[in-house]
């Protein structure tokens, strides 16, 4: 049988910013997956500037995916206003020259794509790196893409594990904060989800060192994450004082490749979506029986508790070294 039959198809829904072109690299040269779509929102930049650095990473590394621009907004309340300029830069790609794509995003949206994917392929993934509108849009439109589904890997929230607490507020993380009525709705559904939040992600960092043995090893995808890096860790090391960066949106895509190199619990999350702990993300816990019901009837999720970070980084290179071949 041809290998290419054994690739899993994927989606990446992203607002895609500099750790996101990472993550879509490493997407792309993983040998067993086939990039079925890209979907994109606002998040780390306007819809307009994320779908425009969609295309322009599409283009210059040939991913042959179509782009399908998406949310300008989120569905509820977000904590904050306007783009984080100070972490992805103006373009939302460190500012580096990426130019006018030729490719253009297609005519339909990201929410009617998920749903038309989910039609066409008979086994499907989501790779959610920013917030989650798209797909709680889609969701909205069919409800019945939750069993279309194989599963949602998502790139965001923070539990508390190994101390890493929230991103954009003591508690809240960015993705989850940039629209958590649409992270509640997704975490609600019947969707398999796997949360890849800050609790693995700050586990995960990266150098200066890591990026020479990019460029050197993975040829112009290598020399391109290089370049866009260096906004990156120049805004990680004002914060402090070292150039380390959290490997964030790769994660969820090494858990995609090797969920082994993660610790999981199974529990029902929920996504605070007002007041002062707005985009926080709670897991349920099977020991106590609560007061509450607000966890009762909700599916569970995978949720990241603990990451070989070695072996995802490891991984990566590995991957992208395969760009330099
Ligand atoms: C997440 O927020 C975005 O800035 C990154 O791309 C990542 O998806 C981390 O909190
Ligand atoms: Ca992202």
């Amino acid at each position: 049988m041809p290998a290419a039959e054994h690739k899993r198809a994927v989606i990446f829904d992203t607002d895609i910013g500099i750790d996101d072109a990472m993550a879509l690299l490493f997407l792309h040269y993983a040998p067993t997956i086939e990039i079925v779509g890209i979907t994109t929102r606002f998040g780390n930049a306007s819809v307009e500037n994320t779908t425009n650095n969609a295309l322009a990473v599409a283009e210059k590394f040939s991913i042959s995916a179509a782009v399908y621009k998406g949310a300008a907004g989120p569905l509820g309340n977000r904590l904050g206003e306007g783009f984080p300029t100070h972490v992805h830069g103006e373009n939302g790609m460190g500012n580096i020259e990426l130019g006018k794509p030729s490719l253009q995003a297609e005519s339909i949206d990201a929410a009617h794509a998920i749903v038309n994917l989910c039609k066409q392929h008979e086994s499907l993934s989501i790779v959610a790196v920013g917030g989650l509108t798209n797909i709680a849009a889609a969701l909205a439109l069919d409800a019945s893409i939750a069993q279309q589904l194989d599963d949602v890997v998502i790139m965001g929230g923070a539990f508390g594990y190994s101390g890493h607490r929230g991103n954009v507020s003591p508690v809240a993380e960015a993705n989850i904060a940039s629209d958590p009525l649409a992270a509640d709705i997704v975490f609600s559904s019947e969707i398999q989800t796997s949360v890849v939040g800050l609790d693995v992600t700050h586990e995960v960092v990266f150098g200066k060192d890591f990026i020479q043995e990019l460029a050197a090893r993975a040829g112009e995808a290598g020399r391109f994450i290089r370049e866009a890096t260096d906004y990156y860790l120049n805004f990680y090391h004002s914060l402090s004082g070292e150039y380390q960066c959290p490997l964030h949106d790769s994660c969820a895509v090494a858990f995609l490749l090797r969920p082994d190199l993660f610790t999981t619990v199974q529990q029902p999350v929920r996504v605070v979506s007002e007041g002062i702990a707005i985009g926080q993300t709670i897991h349920s816990n099977d020991i106590r029986r609560y007061v509450s019901e607000e966890w009762d009837g909700i599916p569970k999720s995978n949720v990241c508790t603990a990451v070989d970070a070695a072996g995802v980084l490891d991984l990566y290179q590995s991957t992208l070294a395969l760009a330099g071949e």
